[in-house]
């Protein structure tokens, strides 16, 4: 900066006044760009940055200006906005600060200002600075650092071609502000930009989820019943064309056939819903009862395989939060899995325990333990992922539908191999809140 001390006084309170004059305009600039900065939407704060640096040039009659970024520590600085004015030399090709006036960009960086009103001001210990100007000609130039929170985030550089200019420091303080204007306004819209892109990565991924699953659990859930109904009708369709029928058997098969029916019709209803957005089924619901209910509709299949099925549930008449038909979805999968492990292992023990325990505060964990050869390590890693089956007659559905209706219920689930042998998958299942002491004594 000139030494003030030799002006004249006359010279010296003109310019003073001069310079207050340019501080006091700029600075209702700097708050028209403050508010323009507060209202620019994200993909729109880079046009409105270099539409600003114009703005600021000609308040200031200067010729040319940059901002610059960098993305990390680590990353090179580089101009991202740039004005000059008309008929002025642009910027350098391949304007490269770090290469050209490296030292000036380590020391604006690092937070100070850079700023001579002649050229005769750079100091003689930065020589690629002094290099600079005298190649590309700028009189006068303001390097300032640009912060965003606490950080310095890049610069922004004022430069005038035509004549050297004094910057006074009430307008550096507002030149520094309008730098941090544009710095926040940046940093916004870099963060603005990184959550759209995970928003939009969630959204792909959970729809497809959605849909892969959906679809999953649908011809699942659905195949099951229509096989049940088949048999049945099978077996009335055989008794009447043996001209023999027994009414008492071929009523308890339809009556199954109406049952299973009606329970494909309830998952189709359900189906229908979950696209109209409406919430699922969810009561609280006995989990005994529920596994319960498991363990009849398995008891053929545990009694042709000769596995026996255990349960216990502590406390007795825990409750949780659920869809029972979904739940029993759930459980019938891990308890249809259990047994095609133990038929696999062709093992004298032959049990399967369906455990519900508390696990923490508000969650029991409801485990299905076989007695099973234990999984397959060529799957272990992929067990619910879709179509991962090591069975023939697999569909490699079963565990992705349990995890799918797991989760909607704000549950986990995992397999851990039992210490002896076989397999524990255990999911947890949100408990359902105790009414007053009299009602659930009355429940029982
Ligand atoms: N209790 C278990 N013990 C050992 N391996 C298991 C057990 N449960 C699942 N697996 C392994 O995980 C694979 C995937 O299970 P999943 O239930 O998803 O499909 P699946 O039983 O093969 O076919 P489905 O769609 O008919 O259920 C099985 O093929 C099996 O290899
Ligand atoms: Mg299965």
């Amino acid at each position: 900066m000139r030494n003030a001390n030799i002006e004249p006084k006359r010279v010296r309170a003109a310019r003073a006044s001069r310079d207050r004059r340019e501080a006091a305009r700029f600075e209702s600039i700097v708050g028209e760009l403050s508010a323009a900065m507060a209202r620019v939407p994200a993909d729109e704060v880079d046009r409105e940055i270099e539409l600003w640096l114009g703005k600021i040039c000609r308040a200031l009659d200067l010729d040319r200006s940059a901002v610059y970024e960098r993305d990390s520590a680590d990353q090179p600085v580089r101009a991202t906005h740039t004005w000059v004015r008309p008929n002025f030399p642009a910027f350098p090709p391949n304007y490269d600060p770090e290469k050209l006036v490296q030292k000036s960009t380590q020391l604006v960086m690092s937070g100070k200002m850079l700023v001579f009103a002649h050229p005769s001001e750079i100091p003689a210990d930065n020589p690629d600075a002094r290099r600079m100007v005298a190649k590309y000609g700028p009189k006068a130039s303001a390097a300032i650092p640009m912060w965003a929170g606490g950080r310095v985030i890049g610069a922004a550089s004022f430069g005038k071609f035509r004549s050297t200019r004094e910057w006074s420091p009430a307008l550096l303080d507002q030149l520094a502000l309008a730098v941090r204007l544009f710095g926040s306004a940046i940093e916004r819209k870099q963060s603005e930009t990184a959550i759209r892109a995970v928003r939009t990565e969630l959204r792909v991924a959970s729809r497809r989820n959605v849909m892969s699953e959906l679809v999953a659990s649908l011809s699942h859930e659905i195949n099951q019943p229509l096989g049940a109904i088949l048999s049945n009708l099978g077996g009335v369709a055989r008794l009447l064309s043996q001209g023999n029928p027994q009414p008492a058997m071929a009523l308890e098969a339809v009556n199954s056939a109406i049952d299973d029916t009606k329970r494909t019709a309830e998952i189709v209803r359900r189906i229908r819903a979950m696209f109209k957005n409406q919430v699922e089924h969810k009561t609280a619901i006995g989990i005994r009862a529920l596994i319960g209910e498991v363990a009849k509709l398995t008891a053929g299949e545990a009694a042709v395989r000769r596995i026996s099925v255990q349960i216990e549930v502590t406390p007795a008449g825990q409750r949780v939060i659920g869809d029972t038909i979904q739940l029993q979805q759930c459980v019938l999968n891990l308890v249809m899995n259990a047994f095609d492990a133990i038929a696999d292992a062709n093992t004298d023990q032959r049990g399967v325990t369906v455990k519900v325990a508390p696990e923490k505060t508000g969650w029991v964990a409801v485990s299905v333990c076989d007695s099973g050869a234990g999984i397959d390590p060529t799957v272990a890693n992929r067990l619910f992922e879709p179509f991962v089956t090591t069975k023939s007659e697999g569909m490699g559905l079963g565990l992705l539908v349990t995890r799918s209706i797991v989760e909607s219920h704000g549950g986990r689930i995992w397999a851990s191999p039992n210490p002896d042998h076989g397999t524990t998958f255990t999911f947890t299942l949100p408990v359902a809140a105790r009414k007053l002491a009299g009602a659930s004594r009355r429940l029982g």
